[in-house]
């Protein structure tokens, strides 16, 4: 089974990536502070903000300069911060030479608006959408969503958060100084050579989605962070292509989880480990006030195929046991200028009821060998695509059918509230709907556990789990996509799309 690495941009083969010794940032010595994106609040800028998708080289390591995307610089994008019941005006433009598209992970706005697939901005382009935020308070993220790009764009740099922020939220005295007691943290996997990102391509990495030995946070391997020494907020972003991380301290300390990808929970829930799939996000809060260095660590992802199991992919360091994130050194704080603090009641939502569902859908995602009788091997339908995607003869499919942009898989009506019975098959999958969020009802006919709870964008499945689901975004013109966040296996055809009219 091959396993190739592309030299980012130098579109230079490179030998096995497994036999790489990781030879650069390993070393405590070489730790670097943690980057904050720079913020961009639409009220301070008269809600209208411009995004640059943009090609640059970033040091991950010095002198190693790598070939990378990103949105108003060289590796991902400012953290873009809006007010619920504001209208904020985006300018996006593409100064890549290839086609891009920018999605607003999480947003609940009209399909037109999605920054999907069909909203491609050619290169050159000004794409200008009017974005009604009208949600509660939470941590989205943006990033490309071009058809059979979005691996290798995300991969390469195109990301960055998104906040929403709210009255509600801000009443909570929850800690709210951005950079320094509340902190976006994206973290992702990334593989390197030499110090240089690499992209992994071949079938095993269409299979298992692209992997890495080294985990970023913003764009940085290695790195540490000074906080205050009181209670802190990280927001947890998933902006891996395909690794689970399963996060606790290396002192094992508890911490309260306090929100998912929809917004805030009812109620804090004290923790000591949180998993997180692709997409998915966290917000937490850590008491530092022992003013002991800890880091974030992360466990082993044992998600994988059988097959691709026995072609043997496991990484060693990951194998090895948990793998340092990030590095906490907390500092004395003097007088902070406000001291955030732990509610026990957070906020309180209205759920959809499970009686009012209209309508029951299945949906299966599959991944399997030249599925329906030739559509793997060879034919390329729905997987290579020219995209440089390597499907070697696997089909992805959701209900049996690889994504097709002309096919509306499912339409479902304005106001609706339904029930989606969603499994994968071969490994887990986190699967994503756009324009909704939901309510994890029930995980293979039990009740689900307390992690599945709150407004959740992305879950894990496997086995079958049903989601609550109400449509109240029109897609109409433009259709919404549900599909794997493995973003190979969503660039690979397990996708589909509906209407909500
Ligand atoms: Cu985060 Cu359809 O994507
Ligand atoms: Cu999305
Ligand atoms: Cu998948």
């Amino acid at each position: 089974m091959d396993r190739r690495s592309l030299l980012i941009g130098g579109g230079l083969l490179l030998g096995t990536a497994a036999c790489s010794q990781p030879t650069f940032g390993d070393d405590s010595s070489d730790r670097i502070p943690l980057p904050i994106p720079p913020l961009m609040d639409a009220r301070e800028n008269r809600q209208s903000l411009a995004l640059r998708a943009q090609s640059g080289t970033t040091p991950f390591y010095p002198g190693r300069p790598s070939n990378t995307l990103g949105y108003n610089g060289s590796y991902l994008g400012p953290t873009i911060r809006v007010h619920r019941g504001d209208d904020v005006s985006m300018a996006v433009t593409n100064a890549l030479e290839v086609d891009t598209t920018v999605h607003w992970h999480g947003l609940l706005i009209p399909g037109e608006l999605d920054g999907g697939p069909h909203q491609i901005i050619r290169p050159g382009a000004t794409w200008r959408p009017t974005l009604p935020i009208r949600q509660p308070a939470a941590t989205l993220f943006y990033h490309s969503h071009g058809h059979g790009s979005t691996a290798e764009q995300v991969y390469t740099g195109l990301a960055g958060a998104l906040l929403i922020t709210d009255d509600e939220e801000q009443g909570l005295g929850l800690p709210s100084e951005y950079g320094v007691d509340d902190l976006p943290l994206l973290i992702q996997d990334r593989q390197f050579e030499r110090g240089q990102l690499v992209l992994p391509t071949g079938m095993m990495i269409a299979m298992q989605g692209r992997r890495g030995d080294t985990i970023l946070v913003n764009g940085a391997p290695n790195p540490f962070a000074r906080v205050p020494n009181r209670l802190v907020r990280l927001r947890l972003v998933n902006a891996s292509n395909a690794r689970i991380y399963d996060f606790s301290f290396s002192d094992r300390r508890s911490f309260h989880w306090i929100g998912t990808e929809g917004g805030l929970l009812d109620r804090s829930v004290e923790l000591q480990t949180l998993a997180l799939a692709p997409a998915q996000r966290a917000e937490l809060l850590v008491n530092f006030e022992d003013g002991r260095p800890v880091s974030l660590v992360t466990g082993p992802d044992a998600n994988a195929s059988m097959m691709g199991m026995m072609g043997g992919t496991g990484r060693r360091r990951q194998a090895a046991g948990a793998q340092t994130v990030l590095r906490f050194e907390p500092q004395p704080s003097g007088k902070a200028r406000t001291s955030g603090s732990l509610p026990t009641v957070l906020v309180s939502r209205t759920r959809p009821d499970a009686a009012t569902a209209v309508q029951r859908r299945r949906l299966v995602l599959n991944m399997g060998m030249g599925m329906d009788g030739g559509m793997g091997m060879g034919s390329g339908m729905g997987m290579d695509g020219g995209m440089g995607m390597d499907g070697g003869g696997m089909t992805f499919a959701i209900n049996g059918k690889p994504f097709d942009m002309s096919r509306i898989d499912e339409r479902v009506r304005l106001g609706s509230t339904e029930i989606w019975e969603v499994s994968g098959e071969m490994m887990r999958h986190p699967i994503h709907i756009h324009g909704v969020h939901f309510d994890v009802l029930s995980r293979n006919g039990k009740a689900p556990d307390v992690l599945d709870q709150g407004p959740r964008d992305t879950v894990l499945v496997q086995e079958p789990v049903e989601l609550l689901i109400r449509f109240d975004q029109p897609a109409t013109k433009f259709p919404f996509m549900y599909h794997c966040h493995i973003l190979e296996h969503g660039d690979n055809g397990m996708m589909g799309q509906f209407s909500v009219a």
